[in-house]
């Protein structure tokens, strides 16, 4: 984070603690250099799609992104997380206009037959409630409706900046319905949502930016439904882990924040203790080591400390809780019919160093599938394991992208594991 002391960019040296969820403001660290090419897209008026492996910090940077744009876009967020069906996405569009009055007013008389119920109470009545008339209404035309309030937005004098969140968990939902089947129906309406926001995206490009993300990825979801063609004119923006010195520097922020003191060296070796510097990590981490010392009376973290905590506290039942949401995402994207197959793949992967393609062969030849073949199953759950950062191939092997991700799958579920290697035949 800069701060600008006297004209001069100087690094700031305190943060607060992020609680889980997103961030921004005087919580948001480093990344200046991500939120200047952003930025610098969207200035041009791209469309762009936001990938990166979980928790990287995706939502973190469209929210920054849009706390510093404030001023020159109209900055709608609209997160789809709880979406089920095209019509539901097209009423958070419609909801996220809120915060802005003449464009609610406009929205208000624009979509009156929705609003007649409230008459003059709107403004006391909640979100979901409006949200429940609005879905009534949109239900049948969703795409006009769509199309009317897309419109809307492009004949606002300011521009508009539309940050999606969870379009992919959206896009799953509508392909695999509750089944995880995908049925050409299905198949027919994802391609009808995903044209829509292509064709609204294109019809407004100048006027309307818009940028999907979410904490799983779209592409594979796209393959899986053989729809990859679809989003081509979003311009992929990949997220990177922060490097070393970002993450021992936000390290130390938080500690001089909270009044902790490293010992020489201290931030360097949590650094190299996670492997892969993924910004929910390095915060886990640290908030690990603040309640450690906090339990333990002290206030100063020795390089042994630090190895206490990673092993104990980390790699915990406490550590665990935060890192099921991996678990859970993977459910949603493969389905209870692929999920078992993965979790093994994961496990041989993280009891043995590396997954070789014998030992992926043998684990995929142990299941049975009924949507695909097994050769099918098996590029399937490999695809969305590497796109979603969970493994990266490496000289024909696969290896867990961050070193905390693969200690804790072997906590978790290494024990009494057989590798394939030691398996008779
Ligand atoms: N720039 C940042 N500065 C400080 N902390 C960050 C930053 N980005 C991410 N984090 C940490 O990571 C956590 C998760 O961030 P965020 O929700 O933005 O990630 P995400 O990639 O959207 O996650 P998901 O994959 O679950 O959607 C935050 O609570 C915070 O602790
Ligand atoms: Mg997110």
């Amino acid at each position: 984070m800069l701060l600008f002391v006297e004209g001069k960019a100087m690094t700031r040296r305190t943060l607060k603690m992020g609680l889980g969820n997103w961030v921004d403001g005087d919580r948001f660290w480093g990344r200046e250099d991500d939120l200047a090419i952003f930025i610098s897209r969207i200035t041009d008026g791209a469309h762009q799609s936001l990938i990166a492996q979980r928790r990287m910090g995706k939502t973190s940077l469209m929210k920054e992104t849009a706390r510093r744009l404030e001023d020159q876009y109209l900055c709608l967020f609209v997160d789809l997380q709880k979406c089920s069906a095209a019509p539901d996405a097209v009423v958070q569009f419609g909801l996220a206009v809120r915060p802005y009055q003449s464009l609610w007013k406009r929205f208000r008389s624009v979509f009156s037959n929705a609003f007649e119920g409230f008459r003059d109470s709107v403004d006391s009545v909640n979100l979901g409630e409006i949200g429940i008339s609005l879905r009534a209404d949109f239900a049948s035309q969703w795409r006009q409706k769509g199309d009317q309030l897309l419109e809307m937005l492009a004949a606002s004098e300011t521009p508009v900046l539309l940050l999606v969140d969870e379009a992919p968990i959206l896009v799953n939902r509508i392909l695999k319905g509750s089944d995880y089947q995908i049925t050409s129906q299905r198949r027919q309406d994802a391609d009808l949502f995903l044209s829509w926001i292509r064709d609204n995206a294109v019809r407004h490009q100048g006027k309307i930016r818009m940028v999907l993300s979410g904490s799983i990825g779209l592409e594979p979801i796209l393959r899986q439904g053989r729809l990859s063609a679809t989003l081509n004119n979003f311009e992929p923006f990949e997220l990177q882990p922060w490097d070393e010195d970002t993450a021992s520097g936000c390290l130390e922020a938080l500690a001089a924040e909270y009044n902790l003191r490293f010992e020489e060296g201290v931030p360097d070796e949590m650094v190299k203790m996670l492997g892969c510097c993924i910004p929910h990590h390095v915060q886990m981490f640290f908030r690990h080591a603040h309640d450690w010392c906090r339990r333990h009376g002290q206030s100063a973290i020795s390089r042994q400390d630090v190895k206490t905590i990673y092993r104990n506290e980390m790699l915990s039942i406490r550590g665990h809780a935060e890192l099921t949401h991996y678990e859970e995402r993977l459910k949603l994207v493969l389905g209870d019919e692929l999920l078992p197959t993965a979790l093994e793949l994961l496990t041989e992967t993280a009891v043995v160093g590396s997954l070789t393609s014998e030992a992926t062969g043998m684990i995929c030849a142990a299941y049975e599938f009924e949507s695909s073949s097994a050769a099918e199953a098996r590029r399937q759950i490999l695809d969305v394991l590497e796109h979603d950062g969970y493994l990266e191939q490496k000289r024909k092997r696969y290896r867990f992208v961050s070193k905390l991700l693969r200690d804790w799958w072997k906590t978790r579920h290494g024990f009494g594991y057989i590798r394939t290697s030691k398996r008779g035949a």
